[in-house]
């Protein structure tokens, strides 16, 4: 049995159940495992870096010279392989680059296109946060998108979900969108016709993408049918 905090033995005293085995930060980052020795070094058992804008994987910028992200996870693995089995474990990892990738594919990267966009252009200033899109910005990856990265990486589902990837969502299509459609009209009217040109032409790059189809309209007939009759089988299934 791994070591947990001495004074958290009975997490639930209310219940028969006892939670004594669950993991602390310690026992998962830190604690030694039959097979690891102890760390202190707490990036030692972790794959991806959750902090920046678009996430990578660890050692990204400094692959080969340092321990690859492979060896760390691998190293993770054998520690949650203390209490749980292997098949648990692999879909632990499935579920939690699906939420990392989708949060980078579908609204980070294109985000950051589009503020650097801005930024080259000249519609919006070199210094930050003088301008409202870049707290916009701020507030989706920093907060909202940092808090969906390491639910899914701690298995936090509320905030993956709630705290997390929904407000994303509607920061990226409710706020960054239109603020960004905002700063293009006021190039047009500014005479930057051609910057407000290029900058239709991104956007409409990214949200022509299947994964944005449903806010642009650009779904196809027959996927739009689909959804309304999922919807419907939906409200009969729960008499809604
Ligand atoms: C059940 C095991 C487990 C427990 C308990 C746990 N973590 Fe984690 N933590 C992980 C895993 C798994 C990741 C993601 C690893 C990866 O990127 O491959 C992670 C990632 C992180 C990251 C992200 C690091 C970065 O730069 O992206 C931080 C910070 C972190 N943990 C802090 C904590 C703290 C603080 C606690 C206690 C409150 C804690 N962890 C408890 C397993 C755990
Ligand atoms: C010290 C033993 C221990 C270690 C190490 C451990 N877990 Fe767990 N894990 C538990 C226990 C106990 C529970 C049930 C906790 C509960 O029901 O409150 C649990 C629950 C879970 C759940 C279900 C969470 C939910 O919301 O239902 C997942 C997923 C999980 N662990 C994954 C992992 C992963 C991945 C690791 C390694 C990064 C890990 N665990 C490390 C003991 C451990």
């Amino acid at each position: 049995m791994l070591p947990v905090a001495a004074e958290k033995k009975d997490l639930n005293p209310s219940t028969s159940i006892k939670y004594d085995a669950a993991p602390t930060c310690a026992t998962c980052h830190m604690s030694a495992t039959k097979e690891l020795p102890i760390t202190h070094e707490i990036g030692d058992r972790i794959s991806w870096t959750l902090r920046p804008p678009v996430s990578e994987k660890i050692d990204a910028k400094k692959r080969g010279k340092v321990k690859s992200w492979e060896a760390r996870r691998d190293d993770m693995k054998k520690v949650c392989s203390a209490c749980h089995t292997s098949t648990w474990v692999e879909n632990f990892y499935v579920q939690f680059d699906g939420v990392v990738n989708l949060y980078n594919d579908k609204f980070a990267k294109p985000g950051v296109g589009m503020m650097k966009f801005l930024k080259t252009e000249g519609l919006i200033t070199k210094t930050g946060f003088d301008d409202k899109i870049e707290w916009t910005w701020f507030y989706l990856w920093h907060h909202e998108g940092r808090r969906a990265r390491h639910g899914a990486a701690m298995n936090a589902p509320d905030y993956v979900q709630w705290h997390g990837l929904f407000e994303v969502a509607e920061r990226f299509y409710t706020e960054l969108i239109p603020e960004f459609e905002e700063l293009l009209e006021k190039a047009d009217h500014d005479g930057k016709k051609d910057v407000a040109k290029r900058g239709r032409i991104l956007l409409d790059e990214i949200l022509s993408r299947p994964e944005n189809a449903w806010f642009s309209g650009k779904e196809p007939e027959a996927v739009k049918k689909a959804r309304l009759k999922a919807q419907e089988e939906f409200r009969k299934r729960y008499a809604q």
